[in-house]
């Protein structure tokens, strides 16, 4: 699996193939499916069936080969397939910078959002091509795809951040984003099961 550069990282110019959102030269890539998503969503049983009928794959995330370290600017490009678990919209886990700084999300294609939560409030913010979003410095976040293709988006974030997943685990964020007539709504969070 390709891997990020050892510093010192030259000038380097970075192409993230628009179709399948692979960066080139490479650094790794992950792949979530609803499995190593347990405990996110609020129908278990929901999340239960969608593990037993193949498990299919929520989201991928494809970094540059920037490393992850203090002073360096690594970047990823996201992709949340579309659908849902429950009712409940596919999303990335959602994670806190242990060290808190700030990250630009900007959205590259389909129809999404991101969810924001400082421990007392959350926030959200409507993504779409060309619309970016700001991760305020102590602020968890997560992405949704809230329409019917793929939801994409670049982050840009400062390499000392660090993701504490847990941190979602434990505090919830503050909404859910569900299914709705409309399109979607969010509700309130009732807790972090
Ligand atoms: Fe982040």
């Amino acid at each position: 699996m390709a891997d990020f550069f050892p510093p010192p990282v030259l000038p380097l110019a970075i192409r993230f193939d628009p179709h399948t959102a692979l960066a080139e030269p490479s650094g790794p890539v992950v792949t979530r499916r609803i499995s190593d998503l347990e405990g996110l969503f609020a129908d278990a049983a929901a999340w239960e069936r969608l593990r037993a009928d193949g498990d299919p794959v929520i989201y991928s995330v494809a970094s540059s080969p920037v490393p992850e370290l203090a002073r360096e600017l690594p970047q990823s490009v996201t992709t949340i397939h579309p659908g849902d678990c429950g009712g409940e919209f596919f999303m990335t886990k959602g994670h806190q910078h242990p060290d808190p700084q700030g990250e630009i999300y900007l959205g590259l294609a389909g129809k999404g959002g991101l969810l924001l939560f400082n421990g007392e409030r959350p926030d959200w913010i409507d993504m779409s091509p060309g619309m970016i979003g700001y991760i305020p410095p102590g602020w968890a976040h997560r992405s949704v795809n809230v329409g019917s293709e793929p939801y994409r988006f670049l982050a840009v974030y400062p390499g000392s951040a660090g993701h504490d997943y847990q941190w979602v685990v434990e505090h919830g964020m503050g909404h859910r984003i569900w299914r709705s007539a409309a399109g979607f709504e969010l509700k309130s969070f009732g807790g972090s099961s």
